[in-house]
């Protein structure tokens, strides 16, 4: 019997693709080159599969080209690039990665938040550009971590890792916004307290965002909500673009209307909003708050067991829409 046919739309782990290869008539993609829709169409046209990333937009008008398209294994926890709804109508199934990467993830929020904070890229620059002359009192004097009021907007298993890492290794006071509250065993291992969207912009220090995208979550950090927040305060966002308004945002940089940001995550990626490439007090990541290699190897093979989980048992380890595999 021949092997199904997938797609793996993006450059991966060579031995990923060797697992693929014993189960799949694999086309890959190691230039990895970064089609067009209507390129990833035509290379879809005839798979059963597809090993994607969060950068291959899967909707309505990509199944209607590929109506022998069965699952799209997403490697990213996050899936906002698949329309969940048109995949469910057309039977499709959607899977993603979450877990392996929540730690990772978690480490990577931390990381960004102690550069922001502290003014580390700001200084290093500073120091590469020769500018370092002397020593001086308040030399890129930033803002403490340990103590300070942590807030978390988001407080999924990469919230709830954040906010462990700051409450009982920084001594944080830390607070949080959900959709919906934990419950009591899960808010005191974490050691966070419920709070309004109101009262997290206003009283935390540190306000780090790890929401995923909607429309409904679409500029939930906006010019109102900047001008709620401590002049002193600072913003790390490592959810998704389109999750701040990264215009406001560059706005509230230059005018200091908060301290300072951390950013991994921009509106139109890879495009960055120029007014954030001009202004000092932010630090700029390319969306690799996962990418430790270890978990991105754990990433690729979940992707890959899901695909295979599908197509020899007609399961998957980690379905979005698993009512799709009924019957
Ligand atoms: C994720 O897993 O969603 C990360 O943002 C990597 O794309």
């Amino acid at each position: 019997m021949s092997k199904p046919r997938i797609l793996i739309a993006r450059a991966v782990f060579p031995e990923v693709i060797e697992r693929l290869s014993h189960h799949f008539e694999v086309e890959s993609n190691q230039a990895d080159t970064v089609w067009s829709k209507v390129e990833l169409m035509e290379k879809l046209r005839d798979k059963a599969g597809a090993f994607t990333t969060g950068s291959d937009r899967i909707d309505g008008e990509v199944l209607a080209a590929c109506p022998q398209l069965k699952i799209c294994a997403n490697m990213a926890v996050g899936y906002n690039n698949f329309d969940l709804d048109a995949m469910t109508a057309r039977g499709v199934l959607g899977t993603n990665t979450p877990d392996v990467l929540t730690e990772t993830t978690a480490d990577f929020g931390f990381a960004l938040l102690m550069a922001t904070a502290r003014r580390i890229t700001e200084s290093e620059h500073y120091l590469r550009a020769g500018q370092w002359t002397k020593w001086s009192f308040d030399m890129f004097a930033g803002s403490d971590i340990h103590g300070a009021t942590l807030g978390i907007l988001g407080m999924g298993r990469i919230g709830q890792g954040i906010a462990k890492r700051g409450s009982h290794g920084f001594g944080m006071n830390v607070i949080y916004h959900n959709r919906s509250r934990l419950d009591a065993a899960t808010e005191a291992e974490c050691k966070a307290r419920y709070v309004s969207k109101e009262e997290l912009l206003k009283t935390a220090d540190h306000l780090v965002l790890v929401l995923p995208y909607s429309a409904a979550s679409h500029h939930a950090i906006g010019a109102a909500e900047l001008a709620q927040m401590k002049r002193t305060a600072t913003l790390v966002n490592i959810a998704r673009g389109g999750i701040v308004d990264d215009a406001a945002l560059a706005q509230a940089l230059r005018d200091k209307r908060i301290a300072a940001a951390g950013l991994d995550v921009f509106e139109g990626e890879p495009a960055v909003h120029p007014d954030l490439l001009t202004v000092p007090n932010v630090v700029l990541t390319p969306h690799i708050a996962s990418s430790s290699v270890p978990t991105r190897l754990a990433m690729a093979n979940l992707a890959a067991e899901n695909l295979i989980e599908f197509f020899t048992q007609n399961k998957a380890l980690t379905p979005l829409n698993p009512q799709v595999l009924k019957g």
